[in-house]
């Protein structure tokens, strides 16, 4: 009688032992996928897929290796240029990309201002035979993998969360792009084989409240008034740390209001032609005193050939294995046109240029970050860079407004800033 009951209690305990085991197991198979899964590590929404883009298109690796290779030139440079969508970072890969030199582009199409018109430059950069690859500064998969593909020489890291207002409204994206990013790409920079010599735009910006003029590099810059030109600072402070330690060759270009075809939508001239071309009422700035709002605007042209002059002086990285060798080069240059413009002056040359006349209305300057005056000496630039601007801001605007009335009826779109 008892025998079958412990029979039974037997295969009972067993059953139960069993489950529990295979619990365990699925349980434990659980966690492992979450703390594996990339999702967990990742910090950044915009962090991109690539990493599953390069398994899923069998291309992409070869249209990168072919966009990297130097064409013409024996000995041409192979660059990586960052922010390649944006607005300086188009016109200077197509300009590398037509004197030879390997380029592969890297954007993550954010959505900062429209980005159809990111997507306009990226099919003209198609059409030059530059690829721009999709991702972000922050995923070092990535960045990794086309070092892998690449031996770049030269970086130029125009990457950037541009604009001195939405700091307020987005502070986060600054810190994400211009500090974390900066850093990640640096980190794979210093560890790359050769390590690749950089060139990376900070701003007119970091003279702050700066009153000395013109601006020369040696003045202080401690006095950033917009969380964007902090950022800005950090990342001249950053590379002086990875030249020091790394011995990664690093020159920052100071770059003052840069204007012209293919332009940023949050930038004023661009605005202000859209607003007077309506029929709206554009606002125009003013300091105390009736103290007119002046820029340094500086073509686009002009900003390129600076770029180029900064990517071809660049000394070489000293360090390899991610170990300094010896003291490598760390340089910083204004790229300004040396002769400020007030803003008035700037909305009467579009007015004329329109063929319409601007409805203003003039108000004291907001505590928003905006400084009232920009001015640069360039005399370093001109130098060591061979940089010599010859626009001016005449001939410049009547060039970007011929690209924007064509760009807007041809493509039938209006602006959407
Ligand atoms: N245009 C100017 O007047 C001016 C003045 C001073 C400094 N700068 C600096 O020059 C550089 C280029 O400026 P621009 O006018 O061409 O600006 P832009 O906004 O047109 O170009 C920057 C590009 O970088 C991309 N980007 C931003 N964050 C990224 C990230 N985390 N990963 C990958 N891509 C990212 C954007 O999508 C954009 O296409 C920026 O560093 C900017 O701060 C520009
Ligand atoms: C411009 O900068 C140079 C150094 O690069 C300096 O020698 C010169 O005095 C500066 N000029 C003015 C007008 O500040």
């Amino acid at each position: 009688m008892d025998k079958p009951l412990s029979v039974n209690r037997f295969r009972y305990h067993f059953s139960i032992a069993r489950l529990v085991f295979w619990t365990c197991i699925f349980l434990g198979l659980i966690l492992l996928f979450f703390f594996h899964s990339p999702h967990s590590s990742s910090s950044s929404s915009t962090s991109d897929s690539a990493p599953r883009r390069i398994l899923a298109d069998p291309d992409w690796e070869s249209r990168v290796i072919k966009s990297g290779k130097p064409r013409s030139r024996a000995g041409g440079l192979r660059v990586l240029v960052t922010g390649a969508a944006g607005f300086v970072g188009t016109h200077v890969c197509a300009t590398l990309r037509r004197r030879g030199d390997g380029v592969v582009g890297l954007d993550n199409f954010n959505a900062y201002y429209d980005p159809a018109l990111k997507q306009a430059r990226r099919s003209l950069l198609e059409r030059a035979d530059v690829f721009v690859v999709k991702g972000d500064i922050n995923n070092p998969t990535l960045l990794s993998k086309l070092f892998e593909l690449v031996q770049f020489t030269h970086v130029m890291h125009l990457a950037a969360q541009a604009g001195v207002r939405y700091a307020m409204k987005n502070p986060s994206s600054y810190v994400h792009s211009n500090i974390a990013g900066f850093v990640n790409l640096l980190e794979v920079c210093k560890s790359a084989n050769p390590q690749p010599a950089i060139v990376w735009a900070s701003s007119s910006s970091v003279y702050g409240l700066n009153t000395k003029v013109p601006f020369s590099e040696k003045d202080r810059t401690d006095k950033p008034s917009s969380l964007y030109a902090a950022t800005k600072k950090a990342g001249e402070e950053i590379a002086h740390t990875y030249n020091h330690i790394y011995g990664l060759s690093i020159t920052g270009l100071r770059f003052f209001t840069v204007y012209g075809p293919w332009g940023r939508p949050d930038m004023a001239y661009f605005f202000f032609t859209k607003d007077i071309l309506k029929g709206k009422p554009i606002t125009i700035f003013e300091g105390p005193d009736h103290f007119s709002v002046a820029r340094d605007f500086t073509y686009i042209d002009d900003i390129v050939k600076g770029c180029l002059g900064a990517l071809d002086t660049a000394k070489k990285s000293t360090g390899s294995g991610g170990v300094k060798k010896g003291p490598a080069q760390l340089r910083v240059f204004n790229l300004g046109n040396t002769s400020p413009v007030p803003v008035s002056k700037l909305v009467n040359i579009l007015e004329k240029l329109l063929k319409v006349k601007a409805k203003k209305i003039v108000l004291p300057m907001p505590a928003n970050g905006d400084v009232l005056f920009t001015h640069a000496n360039i005399s370093l630039a001109q130098r060591e860079l061979g940089y010599k601007p010859t626009t001016d801001l005449q001939t410049g605007l009547k060039k970007f407004v011929r690209w924007y009335l064509n760009f807007y009826t041809r493509t039938g779109k209006t602006s959407n800033v």
